[in-house]
């Protein structure tokens, strides 16, 4: 498989491809890969002509020095990975590429980033993810690019960004993909000691009982935040944000009477974690008829001591 450094280089090869009718498959990762990004490789395998893994790290986005220095990085690793689940070209170029000296520009989606990671992270974060998918789009030009679940926010983010901006390209996004214990995938969780691995499935537990409350009829917002709150306690882990929200503006709701995605973020030990799962509301009673729907006032977001 080839890697790639430069943009001129990256145009040449996709170029010539797009001309003759072929389609390109996108997947954005910062290395690091796991299961969960090789699921959308093989994902963009199954659909696209030619696929290419981009592979940056991107300083833009990380707020904490500290965060951006411990992250991974072990290139010969990812390349072997992503041939093996079928890409074509991997795309990894350094920061002075992507950033060149005097670089000015940056995208920003107002809004949908200062609530959750955005508040947790700060808009720098979003922006950060905004501009370099933008510009990862145009040097790529894909028919279509792949995201994970996982992040559900950045990908309600994205699919604004391309809206508002009328990007040519379609996007899909794939299931989070989990070790066999639920916990989430993710390039952090290396970072976990035995014990914190231990507690990181806090937020597992957390969705997974709110799940099966909204399953057995619950839905008052601050029940179900309750119910997944409890869960993270016998954890002994505290949830930096547990919110019910609109899957598109992701304001937060107080009665699951549509589908909602109830996204949690915590500290354990010195890793941040996040993951999230939509929550569906119950099946109309053996009656046949839906449970009555009552008025409930709107209000901020749930929060563990409501
Ligand atoms: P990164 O964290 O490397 O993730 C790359 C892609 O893999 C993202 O779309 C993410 O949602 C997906 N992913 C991560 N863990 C997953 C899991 N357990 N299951 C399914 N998909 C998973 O997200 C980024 O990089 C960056 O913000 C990026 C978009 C590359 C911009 O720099």
């Amino acid at each position: 498989m080839r890697t790639l450094r430069a943009v001129g280089e990256l145009r040449a090869v996709l170029d010539p491809a797009r001309r003759t009718g072929r389609t390109i498959g996108l997947v954005p990762t910062m290395g690091a890969l796991h299961e969960g990004h090789l699921s959308l490789i093989r994902r963009a395998r199954a659909q696209c002509d030619v696929v290419i893994v981009s592979l940056f790290v991107n300083p833009a986005q990380f707020n904490e020095r500290s965060d951006l220095d411990r992250y991974h990085r072990q290139e010969d690793r990812d390349r072997r990975l992503a041939a093996e689940a079928g890409a074509d070209l991997m795309f990894a170029p350094s920061p002075e590429e992507v950033y060149p000296a005097g670089f000015a520009t940056s995208v920003e989606v107002l809004g949908l980033t200062d609530r959750l990671e955005g508040v947790a992270r700060s808009s720098a974060h979003f922006r950060g993810v905004t501009t370099v998918v933008t510009k990862l789009l145009n040097m790529t030009l894909p028919s279509t690019v792949y995201f994970g679940q996982k992040d559900a926010q950045q990908v309600v983010v994205i699919r604004r960004l391309v809206e508002d901006l009328n990007l040519a390209v379609r996007i899909e996004v794939c299931p989070t993909v989990r070790e066999p214990d639920g916990l989430a995938m993710s390039s952090r969780n290396a970072h976990l000691s035995p014990a914190e691995r231990e507690r990181a499935l806090a937020l597992h537990g957390a969705l997974t009982a709110a799940r099966e409350a909204a399953g057995g009829g619950e839905r008052s917002a601050d029940a179900l935040v309750r119910v997944a709150c409890a869960a993270m306690a016998r954890f002994d882990v505290e949830p930096e944000y547990l919110s019910l929200v609109d899957p598109d503006t992701l304001e937060p709701v107080t009665r699951l009477d549509e589908p909602a995605l109830l996204a949690v973020a915590a500290q354990v030990g010195s890793t941040r974690l996040i993951d999230n799962v939509t929550l569906h509301p119950p099946v109309p009673s053996s009656t046949g008829l839906p449970t009555p729907r009552q008025a409930t006032p709107r209000k901020a977001t749930a929060t563990c001591s409501a």
